[in-house]
């Protein structure tokens, strides 16, 4: 049986990308704070999973649990990183500013080399990141979510970088989404996707082991635009 970890499994496209690779036969780990909906949903899924709390604030304390789920589970070939804050700074609050650094950067970086040693033990493997399509613009409003995404990205980069040259059979996925219909988007922004739709894609494209999954598919091809955009032109879109 495959098995794959999920953290930030209890809300948004984490919760839906369980509900949907459980389908497909998978033995999940599932990982975030609030471990009464990491319940609920275990109730839901076909099968026998694992629930391991986890606050990634505390990265070294997280990594630890992440280990010991791994120890538990057996034989992780799957690790997918959904945890994500992305909060308004209609003000500058570091408070806010914090939380995003802490969990989308900080807590990032640290379970994503939990579970690089993880893969290169076991001798391949497969990790997959929660960017956004936000890692390629900036925004006046947002300025630290933005900036913590462009940092996601670009690490998973780095990464794929690094084990192309180690020759080891892992796999990096960067995920940006659009817009997906979670508890994390307020208001009716454009193209927002049904986290079905979104999650859906994004399980084709794991399922494929590619290197770069947009959801929707139509955000790549904003991405290519955006990215040969100056910033004075950018600037008069956002
Ligand atoms: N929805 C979109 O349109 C969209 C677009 C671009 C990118 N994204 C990215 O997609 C990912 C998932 O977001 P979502 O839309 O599914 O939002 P969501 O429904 O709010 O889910 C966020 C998840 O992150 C977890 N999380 C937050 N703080 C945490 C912490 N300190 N420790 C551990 N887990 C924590 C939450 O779990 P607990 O609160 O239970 O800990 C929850 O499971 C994020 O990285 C987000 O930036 C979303």
């Amino acid at each position: 049986m495959k098995q794959a970890i999920i953290v930030g499994a209890s809300s948004g496209l984490g919760c839906e990308l369980a509900i949907q690779l459980a389908d497909k036969g998978y033995q999940l780990g599932l990982m975030a704070r609030r471990e009464g909906l990491l319940n609920e949903l275990l109730d839901k899924l076909p099968g026998s999973h694992f629930i391991q709390t986890t606050d990634v604030t505390n990265a070294e304390q997280s990594q630890t649990e992440l280990q010991e789920l791994i120890a538990r589970m057996g034989d992780v070939e799957l690790i997918v990183l959904s945890s994500g804050v992305g909060l308004f700074e209609q003000k500058l609050e570091w408070a806010a500013e914090r939380e995003m650094i802490d969990v989308n950067v900080r807590g990032f970086a640290a379970l994503t080399i939990v579970a690089m040693e993880h893969f290169t033990q076991r001798g391949a493997g497969h990790l997959a990141g929660i960017s956004s399509m936000a890692a390629h613009v900036f925004g006046a409003r947002t300025v630290t979510y933005h900036a913590t995404k462009a940092f996601v990205s670009n690490y998973l980069a780095g990464m794929r970088q690094r084990v192309i040259r180690s020759g080891l059979p892992i796999t990096i996925t960067t995920i940006e989404p659009g817009f997906v219909k979670t508890p994390m988007v307020h208001g009716k922004p454009l193209w927002m996707a049904p986290v079905e739709k979104g999650v859906s894609q994004m399980v084709t494209g794991l399922l494929k082991k590619k290197n770069h999954i947009f959801i929707t598919k139509r955000w790549r091809y904003v991405a290519m635009v955006v990215d040969l955009m100056p910033h004075w032109l950018l600037r008069k879109f956002l």
